[in-house]
């Protein structure tokens, strides 16, 4: 119990943290051209920000978050997602003196007690926009271009973007009496969740993983019936501009999105080879998420894409970067009273920045070699007790395995020029 890591979390060790730092940078740089600033919030947030914002009859809310009561009895839980957190730090810190839109990024890691299996886990990490402050959907398309154009700097293959609508609070009544009618035959087959989510907010029960309620609930009425006609418009508004940026799409009426919050415009990018967990990112406009937390009414939209799956999807496709480890240096020494000399040495390669490394534990010669290979090391530097006494070392290229000896006065210089031509 000790030695494993909770379930549904995992550690990222160095050996893969440079993928992690490519994909990060990939997504960082993006936003940067499109003039997102990043934000950073806290990782746990009071509760009622969630359940006002993400909505309670959503799963997250009810089945997935963690939350505790913490030592001054409040109630606490960590982020499950970051979008109400945003708009909270948006409404609190007044952005919106800073010029609208506010657009923003971030980056971290979010928590839902969801069931872990591959592409899904209870700790995972997303990176976000969230552009707030804008009605018109010429933001909607940006944000969704800016997600395309991050997957694709990535060099995905096989990406599949569907967009729907998912009306506003005009629109919206007709539909959720539709699917009232609509459901009020099976009510006896549905889960326990889905008949209480009958009353209170029958949407969700298009959103249901349960596979009776699944297969109830494929044919029911979709929302394209009922848009009003400002939803309407908005729409086609963004299907032109997405043809304009020659973003291809796919019109899905059945995406409905897991989090209440969502008003007109909802999306996904999917990346079809993963499966069960293909939605590499997801997103939607939340016109009333700003003044439900107690903001002023602003519109907003935004999307997050799991991190973990888009390193799933790259490594699926073979297109994660070689990550080549090296050492510039390692400086083999066995004699207790060189030890200084080789610290010395060390510090002085380091500072040259050129990465060097040495004995820790004791190793015979032999051995030193061999971690020397293990850490595929360049460069040994052979500390010879002959050798020390005329003030010399030998330099062993260790792809060659030619020897020289080189004076210890000399040898930073020597060793940068080396490196200078290598890199070259
Ligand atoms: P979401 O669809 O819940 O939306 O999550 C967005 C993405 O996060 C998913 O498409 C998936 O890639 C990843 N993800 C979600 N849950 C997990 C999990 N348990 N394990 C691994 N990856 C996961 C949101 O979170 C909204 N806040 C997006 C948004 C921003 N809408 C407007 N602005």
């Amino acid at each position: 119990m000790l030695t494993a890591a909770p379930r549904g979390t995992k550690d990222i060790l160095p050996a893969t943290v440079a993928s992690w730092r490519y994909v990060e940078e990939t997504m960082r740089t993006v936003s940067d051209i499109y003039g997102y600033g990043e934000i950073r919030t806290p990782i746990f947030e009071h509760t009622e920000l969630f359940l006002r914002g993400i909505g309670d009859t959503t799963d997250v809310v009810e089945k997935e978050m963690y939350t505790f009561t913490d030592r001054g009895e409040r109630s606490i839980t960590l982020r499950p997602e970051n979008t109400a957190s945003v708009v909270r730090a948006y409404v609190e810190n007044k952005l919106y003196a800073e010029g609208t839109p506010t657009k923003l990024f971030y980056i971290g890691p979010m928590f839902r007690y969801d069931r872990p299996q591959a592409g899904r886990m209870r700790q995972f990490h997303q990176f976000g926009v969230e552009a707030i402050g804008a009605a018109p959907a010429i933001i909607d398309a940006e944000v969704i271009v800016l997600a395309a154009d991050i997957l694709n700097k990535l060099g995905l293959k096989d990406l599949k973007l569907l967009i729907n609508s998912v009306g506003c609070p005009k629109c919206r009544p007709e539909h959720r009496q539709k699917l009232r009618n609509y459901f009020h035959p099976y009510l006896e087959e549905l889960c326990e969740d889905c008949r209480s989510r009958y009353d209170r907010n029958p949407l969700r029960i298009l959103d249901c993983k349960q596979p009776a309620c699944k297969q109830i609930a494929a044919t029911a009425p979709t929302l394209d019936t009922c848009l009003c006609e400002e939803c309407s418009i908005h729409f086609s508004e963004l299907q032109s501009l997405l043809m304009a940026a020659k973003l291809k799409f796919e019109l899905d009426a059945n995406l409905v999105r897991g989090l209440d919050y969502y008003t007109k415009t909802a999306f996904e990018i999917q990346y079809t080879p993963l499966g069960a967990q293909s939605a590499l990112c997801g997103g939607g406009r939340y016109d009333g998420l700003v003044e439900q937390i107690g903001g002023p009414a602003t519109p907003g939209i935004g999307f997050a894409m799991g991190i973990e799956r888009v390193l799933l999807a790259l490594e699926k496709q073979g297109s994660l970067p070689f990550s080549h480890n090296f050492v510039d240096v390692f400086i083999v020494s066995t004699e207790a009273k060189h030890r200084d000399l080789a610290f010395n040495m060390m510090k002085q390669f380091r500072n040259l920045g050129l990465k060097t490394e040495i004995d820790f534990i004791g190793r015979s010669l032999k051995a030193q070699m061999k971690q020397a290979n293990r850490l595929n090391a360049r460069h040994a530097i052979i500390l010879g007790d002959e050798e020390v006494a005329r003030g010399k070392v030998v330099l062993r290229d260790m792809r060659t395995s030619e020897q020289n000896e080189v004076n210890i006065d000399g040898i930073s210089k020597l060793l940068c020029k080396t490196e200078v031509r290598e890199n070259e």
